[in-house]
C-alpha cells in the first residue's frame, strides 16, 4: 500500500519528481498553487486551457515536465470539473487518476497540493486524497514473476494553519484504504490458496494485529450447533468449512446500555461451481470471488480497529466451497438450519442464502442487533441494477436509512429494494418449511426474503453486493478485480450508531 503522508512548505519549493496541482473546468480561476505554476512555466496553464486541450474533466490528467522552470520535475494536472458541483465523490476520482499518472510516468514518488478544501473543508478532502490515492494505486500482483514499478509515497502539502485537520483526515482516508485493500486481496486471492482454512487464517491475523477477539468454529462445533445448512453446502468439498467470528470491544463503550450490538455477517463462499447445479463454464473463474461480502466485513471490521468507534461490533462468516464431490448436496434434500426452519434444496447454486442462514441465525442467538449481511448473492440483483449500485433490503426503515445515509458519506452507490409477503408465496415448499430456489421473477427479493426466516425481529438489512463486487476496469479509485464495495459504507453505517449512542 502506497504512504501517504502530510508535507509542508510552500508548494513553489517543492522538490521531488511531481506536483499535483487540480484544474477547474472552463473559465474558472485558478488556485493559488496552480496560477503559481503557471506563472513559472510562463503561462503554459493558461495557454492549455485555452487551446482547450486541458478540459479540466474530473479526472482529466496532463503530464508536464517543468525543464528547470520549477524544482520540481514534473507537474500533474488534475481536472476538477464545476467548482460549484465539486463532490467529494469527484476529489476522490480526481486523486486516484493523478497517482496513476505518475505510476503511468514510472514515478515512485509525488506531491500533490490540497484542493476541494474551500467547499468540504480541509480534513475531508484530505481524506478523499488518501483513499483515491490508496485505491487508485491498489494492483493485485504478488504473483506475477517480474516486479512492475509502484508508487511508494504520497505526499500531502498543506498550510501549516490546516495541518491538524489534514493530518486526520489523512489518517482516516488511510485506514478506511486499508480496510478496502484487504477485501480486494481477499477477492483476488486464487481459490487454491484462499480456501475456508487460509480465509479463517487470515482472520485470525488480523485479529492478532489488531487487538480483536477471534473465535473460528470447525465442522465438528458446527455439527454440535446444528448449522446444517453451512454444512450442507460444504459437503460437495473435500476442503473443510468454518464459521469466524471476531470482536471489537468497542474501546470499553459496549453498547452502551441500550443493547445496540451491531453484528456484520459476510458470505464466505471461496468458491462457487454452483455444486450439482452447476453453473456455465464461461467466466466461472470469477466465482473466486463470491467470498466478496466476507471480504467487505473482514475489510470494514480492519478500518474499524484503526479507527476505534466507541461501540462493540462483530463479524461473522460462514465459509466454504460450494463444490460437487461425491457427497455433495444434490436438489431435493432438505436441511435444518441453526434456528430449526427446514429448507428444501431445490437448486444447489442457491447455497449463499443457505450458509447466511446459519449465520443470521447465530447472531440472533447471541443477541446481537442489528444485523447486517453482505453478500454477492444473486445475478438478479445485477440484472434488476446494472453494475453501479448495490441492492439493499431490510426490515427496518431505521436500519435501511442509517445504511443508505452511510453508503452517501462514503460515496458508494446503493438503492433499497422491497422485502413484502407478496414474495412470500414463491418460497413455500410442499416438504420443508421454505425452499432455495424460487424462479426467475424478482431473484434477488426472493433470496432476501429467504433471509428473512433467519432474523427473527432482528433489525436487519441486507446488501446484495453481487453487482458491485467486482470491477471490469480500472476507473477512478475503483480498480479491475475486487473492488472492496461496502467496506467504507459498514464502517459509516457504525460510526454513526457509536455517534447516536453518544
Ligand atoms: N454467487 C452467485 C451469485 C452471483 C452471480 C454473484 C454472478 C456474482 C456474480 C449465487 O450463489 C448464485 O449462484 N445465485 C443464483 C441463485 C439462483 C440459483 C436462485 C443466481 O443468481 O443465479
Ligand atoms: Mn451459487
Ligand atoms: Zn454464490
Amino acid at each position: 500500500m502506497v504512504n501517504v503522508t502530510v508535507g509542508s512548505g510552500d508548494v513553489m519549493d517543492y522538490v521531488g519528481p511531481a506536483l499535483v496541482v487540480a484544474v477547474p473546468a472552463g473559465e474558472a480561476p485558478l488556485d493559488e498553487a496552480a496560477a503559481g505554476v503557471d506563472g513559472a512555466l510562463d503561462g503554459l496553464l493558461s495557454r492549455l486551457r485555452a487551446e482547450g486541450e486541458v478540459k479540466g474533466k474530473v479526472g482529466e490528467t496532463t503530464v508536464l515536465h517543468t525543464m528547470g522552470r520549477l524544482p520540481v520535475a514534473r507537474v500533474i494536472l488534475v481536472g476538477i470539473g464545476d467548482q460549484d458541483k465539486l463532490d467529494v465523490a469527484d476529489l476522490r476520482r480526481a486523486a486516484a487518476n493523478a497517482a496513476r499518472a505518475a505510476r503511468k510516468a514510472g514515478l515512485s514518488a509525488f506531491a500533490t497540493t490540497l484542493y476541494g478544501t474551500e467547499r468540504h473543508g480541509a480534513s475531508a478532502a484530505a481524506q478523499a486524497q488518501a483513499e483515491g490515492t490508496t485505491m487508485g494505486l491498489y494492483r493485485f500482483d504478488g504473483y506475477h514473476k517480474t516486479d512492475v514499478g509502484q508508487v511508494q509515497e504520497a505526499q500531502v502539502l498543506v498550510d501549516d494553519q490546516d495541518r491538524a485537520a489534514v493530518e486526520e483526515g489523512v489518517r482516516r482516508g488511510r485506514e478506511l484504504a486499508a480496510g478496502v485493500t484487504l477485501a480486494r486481496d481477499l477477492i483476488n486471492e486464487p481459490p487454491n490458496v484462499l480456501t475456508p482454512t487460509e480465509l479463517a487464517h487470515r482472520a485470525r491475523e488480523l485479529a492478532a494485529a489488531h487487538g480483536l477477539e477471534a473465535d473460528v468454529l470447525d465442522r465438528a462445533a458446527m455439527q454440535e450447533l446444528g448449522m446444517e445448512a453451512l454444512l450442507g453446502v460444504a459437503e460437495g468439498s473435500d476442503e473443510p468449512p468454518a464459521f469466524i467470528v471476531l470482536r471489537y470491544d468497542g474501546n470499553a463503550a459496549q453498547d452502551a446500555g441500550n443493547g445496540v450490538k451491531p453484528a456484520l455477517v459476510g458470505k464466505g463462499i471461496t468458491f462457487d461451481s454452483g455444486g450439482i447445479s452447476i453453473k456455465p463454464a464461461e467466466n466461472m473463474h470469477h466465482m473466486k470471488g463470491d467470498m466478496g461480502g466476507a471480504a467487505a466485513v473482514l475489510g470494514a471490521m480492519r478500518a474499524i480497529a484503526g479507527l476505534k468507534p466507541n461501540i462493540a461490533v462483530t463479524v461473522l462468516v460462514p465459509t466454504t466451497e460450494n463444490l460437487l464431490g461425491g457427497r455433495a448436496q444434490t436438489p431435493g434434500d432438505i436441511v435444518r438450519a441453526l434456528n430449526g426452519v427446514t429448507v428444501e434444496i431445490i437448486n444447489t447454486d442457491a447455497e449463499g442464502r443457505l450458509v447466511l442462514a446459519d449465520a443470521l441465525s447465530y447472531a440472533v442467538r447471541e443477541g446481537l442487533g442489528p444485523l447486517v449481511d453482505v453478500a454477492t448473492l444473486t445475478g438478479a440483483a445485477s440484472v434488476a441494477l446494472g453494475p453501479h449500485y448495490t441492492g439493499v433490503f431490510a426490515n427496518d426503515d431505521a436500519v435501511a436509512d442509517g445504511v443508505l445515509a452511510a453508503a452517501t458519506r462514503a460515496g458508494e452507490k446503493m438503492w433499497r429494494l422491497p422485502l413484502d409477503p407478496a414474495f412470500e408465496e414463491q418460497i413455500k415448499s410442499d416438504v420443508a418449511d421454505i425452499k432455495n430456489s424460487a424462479g426467475r421473477q424478482g431473484g434477488a427479493i426472493t433470496a432476501a426474503m429467504f433471509l428473512q426466516h433467519f432474523v427473527d425481529d432482528k433489525p436487519w438489512a441486507h446488501l446484495d453486493i453481487a453487482p458491485t463486487s467486482w470491477s471490469d476496469k480500472d476507473e477512478g479509485e475503483q480498480t479491475k478485480g475486487g473492488s472492496g464495495a461496502a467496506v467504507r459504507t459498514l464502517v459509516a453505517y457504525v460510526e454513526g450508531l457509536a455517534q447516536a449512542e453518544r
